[in-house]
Protein backbone atom coordinates (compact mmCIF):
# COMPACT_ATOMS: atom_id res chain seq x y z
CA UNK A 1 0.00 0.00 0.00
CA UNK A 2 2.27 2.79 -1.18
CA UNK A 3 1.93 6.35 -2.35
CA UNK A 4 -0.01 7.74 1.03
CA UNK A 5 2.62 10.29 2.09
CA UNK A 6 2.82 11.58 -2.40
CA UNK A 7 -0.77 11.61 -2.56
CA UNK A 8 -1.29 14.05 0.15
CA UNK A 9 2.07 16.54 -0.65
CA UNK A 10 0.47 16.83 -4.14
CA UNK A 11 -2.47 17.91 -2.91
CA UNK A 12 -0.85 20.61 0.12
CA UNK A 13 -2.06 18.48 2.49
CA UNK A 14 -0.32 17.00 5.78
CA UNK A 15 0.84 13.27 4.62
CA UNK A 16 -0.75 12.33 8.05
CA UNK A 17 -4.26 12.99 5.36
CA UNK A 18 -3.08 10.92 2.85
CA UNK A 19 -2.92 7.67 5.74
CA UNK A 20 -6.29 8.77 7.24
CA UNK A 21 -7.39 8.38 3.23
CA UNK A 22 -5.37 5.23 2.90
CA UNK A 23 -7.30 3.71 5.62
CA UNK A 24 -10.67 4.17 3.64
CA UNK A 25 -9.21 2.26 0.73
CA UNK A 26 -8.15 -0.73 3.23
CA UNK A 27 -11.82 -0.51 3.96
CA UNK A 28 -12.96 -0.87 0.45
CA UNK A 29 -10.15 -2.99 -0.58
CA UNK A 30 -11.31 -5.80 1.82
CA UNK A 31 -14.57 -5.65 1.00
CA UNK A 32 -13.64 -5.91 -3.00
CA UNK A 33 -11.66 -8.69 -2.15
CA UNK A 34 -13.89 -10.89 -0.83
CA UNK A 35 -16.46 -10.04 -3.29
CA UNK A 36 -13.47 -10.86 -6.10
CA UNK A 37 -13.11 -14.69 -4.49
CA UNK A 38 -9.93 -13.33 -2.86
CA UNK A 39 -9.43 -16.07 -0.01
CA UNK A 40 -6.38 -14.32 1.79
CA UNK A 41 -5.16 -10.93 1.49
CA UNK A 42 -2.04 -9.16 3.66
CA UNK A 43 -1.58 -6.09 3.79
CA UNK A 44 1.88 -4.85 4.31
CA UNK A 45 0.94 -1.80 6.21
CA UNK A 46 4.33 -1.02 8.71
CA UNK A 47 7.70 -2.20 7.40
CA UNK A 48 10.25 -2.32 10.01
CA UNK A 49 11.88 0.43 8.20
CA UNK A 50 8.90 2.63 9.01
CA UNK A 51 10.28 3.31 12.54
CA UNK A 52 13.24 5.14 11.17
CA UNK A 53 10.00 8.07 9.91
CA UNK A 54 9.25 11.30 12.05
CA UNK A 55 8.44 10.86 15.49
CA UNK A 56 5.06 12.15 14.70
CA UNK A 57 4.58 10.56 11.41
CA UNK A 58 4.71 6.95 13.21
CA UNK A 59 2.96 7.95 15.73
CA UNK A 60 0.00 8.74 13.65
CA UNK A 61 -0.08 5.91 11.80
CA UNK A 62 -0.19 3.75 15.48
CA UNK A 63 -3.18 5.87 16.15
CA UNK A 64 -4.69 5.17 12.95
CA UNK A 65 -4.06 1.50 13.38
CA UNK A 66 -5.71 1.35 16.72
CA UNK A 67 -8.70 3.24 15.46
CA UNK A 68 -9.00 0.90 11.97
CA UNK A 69 -9.14 -2.49 14.55
CA UNK A 70 -11.31 -0.95 17.14
CA UNK A 71 -14.13 0.50 14.34
CA UNK A 72 -13.59 -2.73 11.94
CA UNK A 73 -13.93 -5.39 14.31
CA UNK A 74 -18.12 -5.44 14.26
CA UNK A 75 -17.65 -5.39 10.23
CA UNK A 76 -15.05 -8.28 10.56
CA UNK A 77 -17.38 -10.07 12.54
CA UNK A 78 -20.26 -9.33 10.23
CA UNK A 79 -18.46 -10.18 7.07
CA UNK A 80 -16.58 -13.34 8.10
CA UNK A 81 -13.60 -12.30 8.20
CA UNK A 82 -10.09 -13.87 10.06
CA UNK A 83 -7.80 -11.19 11.07
CA UNK A 84 -3.99 -12.19 11.72
CA UNK A 85 -0.89 -10.28 11.83
CA UNK A 86 3.09 -10.72 10.68
CA UNK A 87 5.91 -8.68 11.67
CA UNK A 88 7.44 -7.91 14.89
CA UNK A 89 4.25 -7.29 16.91
CA UNK A 90 6.19 -6.60 19.97
CA UNK A 91 7.82 -3.93 18.51
CA UNK A 92 4.31 -2.29 19.12
CA UNK A 93 3.28 -0.25 21.01
CA UNK A 94 0.91 -1.91 23.96
CA UNK A 95 -2.44 -0.37 23.53
CA UNK A 96 -2.06 -1.06 20.05
CA UNK A 97 -1.11 -4.71 20.65
CA UNK A 98 -3.82 -5.42 23.06
CA UNK A 99 -6.41 -4.41 20.72
CA UNK A 100 -4.84 -6.09 17.69
CA UNK A 101 -4.93 -9.48 20.45
CA UNK A 102 -8.61 -9.02 21.03
CA UNK A 103 -9.68 -8.58 17.39
CA UNK A 104 -7.75 -11.66 16.57
CA UNK A 105 -9.19 -13.31 18.98
CA UNK A 106 -12.85 -12.25 18.32
CA UNK A 107 -12.68 -13.20 14.58
CA UNK A 108 -10.61 -16.22 14.96
CA UNK A 109 -13.57 -18.80 13.46
CA UNK A 110 -13.90 -16.95 10.46
CA UNK A 111 -14.12 -18.36 6.98
CA UNK A 112 -14.78 -16.40 4.24
CA UNK A 113 -11.22 -13.97 3.95
CA UNK A 114 -8.48 -14.16 5.84
CA UNK A 115 -7.27 -10.50 6.18
CA UNK A 116 -3.53 -10.93 7.00
CA UNK A 117 -1.58 -7.43 8.45
CA UNK A 118 2.17 -7.33 8.00
CA UNK A 119 2.91 -5.03 11.10
CA UNK A 120 6.65 -3.78 12.10
CA UNK A 121 7.08 -6.54 9.19
CA UNK A 122 10.19 -6.78 7.19
CA UNK A 123 11.03 -10.21 5.29
CA UNK A 124 14.65 -9.99 6.47
CA UNK A 125 14.15 -9.92 10.14
CA UNK A 126 11.78 -12.66 9.94
CA UNK A 127 14.55 -14.72 7.92
CA UNK A 128 16.77 -14.06 10.81
CA UNK A 129 13.82 -15.10 13.47
CA UNK A 130 13.57 -18.48 11.66
CA UNK A 131 17.05 -18.88 11.38
CA UNK A 132 17.90 -18.67 14.92
CA UNK A 133 14.75 -19.95 15.91
CA UNK A 134 16.09 -23.58 13.98
CA UNK A 135 19.64 -23.20 14.68
CA UNK A 136 18.57 -23.04 19.05
CA UNK A 137 16.84 -26.06 17.61
CA UNK A 138 19.53 -27.94 16.29
CA UNK A 139 21.97 -26.73 19.33
CA UNK A 140 19.36 -28.69 21.73
CA UNK A 141 19.28 -31.87 19.29
CA UNK A 142 15.78 -31.58 18.33
CA UNK A 143 15.97 -30.32 14.53
CA UNK A 144 18.88 -32.31 12.63
CA UNK A 145 21.01 -29.97 9.85
CA UNK A 146 20.39 -31.58 7.10
CA UNK A 147 16.59 -32.33 8.08
CA UNK A 148 16.37 -28.33 6.96
CA UNK A 149 14.07 -27.84 3.69
CA UNK A 150 11.71 -25.74 1.94
CA UNK A 151 9.09 -26.74 4.82
CA UNK A 152 11.29 -26.40 7.51
CA UNK A 153 11.80 -22.49 6.82
CA UNK A 154 8.11 -22.16 5.80
CA UNK A 155 7.48 -23.26 9.10
CA UNK A 156 9.38 -20.93 10.64
CA UNK A 157 8.26 -17.80 9.19
CA UNK A 158 5.00 -15.56 10.68
CA UNK A 159 3.33 -17.08 7.72
CA UNK A 160 3.97 -20.93 8.92
CA UNK A 161 0.22 -22.13 7.65
CA UNK A 162 -0.53 -19.87 5.10
CA UNK A 163 0.03 -20.78 1.29
CA UNK A 164 2.69 -18.25 -0.42
CA UNK A 165 1.20 -15.06 -2.57
CA UNK A 166 0.31 -15.95 -5.92
CA UNK A 167 -0.36 -12.11 -6.64
CA UNK A 168 2.06 -9.08 -5.22
CA UNK A 169 0.66 -5.67 -5.84
CA UNK A 170 2.24 -2.82 -5.22
CA UNK A 171 0.49 1.08 -6.01
CA UNK A 172 2.20 3.89 -5.98
CA UNK A 173 4.59 3.64 -8.64
CA UNK A 174 7.87 2.23 -7.23
CA UNK A 175 9.23 -0.75 -8.85
CA UNK A 176 10.39 -2.79 -5.97
CA UNK A 177 9.59 -5.33 -3.24
CA UNK A 178 10.87 -3.51 -0.13
CA UNK A 179 11.73 -6.16 2.06
CA UNK A 180 8.19 -7.34 1.75
CA UNK A 181 7.73 -11.50 1.92
CA UNK A 182 11.20 -11.96 0.63
CA UNK A 183 11.02 -16.07 1.31
CA UNK A 184 7.24 -16.48 0.14
CA UNK A 185 6.95 -14.25 -3.15
CA UNK A 186 9.87 -16.36 -5.21
CA UNK A 187 7.18 -17.20 -7.65
CA UNK A 188 4.53 -14.94 -6.82
CA UNK A 189 3.20 -13.19 -9.66
CA UNK A 190 3.80 -8.98 -9.59
CA UNK A 191 1.94 -6.49 -10.28
CA UNK A 192 3.00 -2.50 -9.96
CA UNK A 193 0.66 0.00 -10.37
CA UNK A 194 1.01 4.12 -10.59
CA UNK A 195 -2.27 4.75 -8.88
CA UNK A 196 -1.34 6.29 -5.04
CA UNK A 197 -2.61 3.80 -2.78
CA UNK A 198 -5.48 6.69 -1.39
CA UNK A 199 -6.68 6.13 -5.06
CA UNK A 200 -6.95 2.55 -5.43
CA UNK A 201 -10.22 1.25 -6.00
CA UNK A 202 -12.01 -1.95 -6.95
CA UNK A 203 -11.73 -1.23 -10.65
CA UNK A 204 -7.70 -1.10 -10.02
CA UNK A 205 -8.03 -4.56 -8.05
CA UNK A 206 -10.05 -5.88 -10.18
CA UNK A 207 -7.35 -5.10 -13.11
CA UNK A 208 -4.80 -6.23 -11.28
CA UNK A 209 -6.40 -9.57 -10.90
CA UNK A 210 -7.49 -9.87 -14.72
CA UNK A 211 -3.52 -9.20 -15.65
CA UNK A 212 -2.64 -12.01 -13.42
CA UNK A 213 -4.81 -14.17 -14.71
CA UNK A 214 -3.79 -13.89 -18.55
CA UNK A 215 -0.35 -14.54 -17.04
CA UNK A 216 1.54 -18.08 -17.71
CA UNK A 217 2.89 -19.73 -14.27
CA UNK A 218 5.96 -22.02 -15.49
CA UNK A 219 7.81 -22.13 -12.38
CA UNK A 220 10.44 -22.84 -14.50
CA UNK A 221 9.40 -25.39 -16.68
CA UNK A 222 9.09 -24.36 -20.35
CA UNK A 223 5.80 -23.17 -21.34
CA UNK A 224 5.12 -26.58 -23.26
CA UNK A 225 5.33 -28.61 -20.24
CA UNK A 226 2.95 -26.27 -18.64
CA UNK A 227 0.29 -26.07 -20.98
CA UNK A 228 0.68 -28.57 -23.77
C1 LIG B 1 2.44 3.92 2.38
O1 LIG B 1 2.45 5.25 1.98
C2 LIG B 1 1.93 3.73 3.78
C3 LIG B 1 2.96 3.38 4.78
C4 LIG B 1 4.21 3.10 4.57
C5 LIG B 1 2.51 3.35 6.16
P1 LIG B 1 3.79 6.09 2.13
O2 LIG B 1 3.73 6.81 3.42
O3 LIG B 1 4.99 5.26 1.91
O4 LIG B 1 3.61 7.12 0.95
P2 LIG B 1 4.75 7.75 0.04
O5 LIG B 1 5.56 6.65 -0.55
O6 LIG B 1 5.54 8.67 0.90
O7 LIG B 1 3.96 8.48 -1.00
MG1 LIG C 1 6.29 4.94 0.31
Amino acid sequence: MDGNGRWAQAKGLLRIMGHREGVKTVRNIVEAAKACDVKILTLYAFSTENWNRPKDEVSGLMGLLKKFLQSELTRMVENDIQLRCIGNIHALPKDVRDVLAATIDQTKDNTSLILNLALSYGGRNELIQAIQTMAQKCLAGTLAVGAIDEQTVGAHLFTAGLPDPDLVIRTGGERRLSNFLLWQSSYSEIYFCDVPWPEFNKAELKKAIADFSGRQRRYGKTGEQVSP
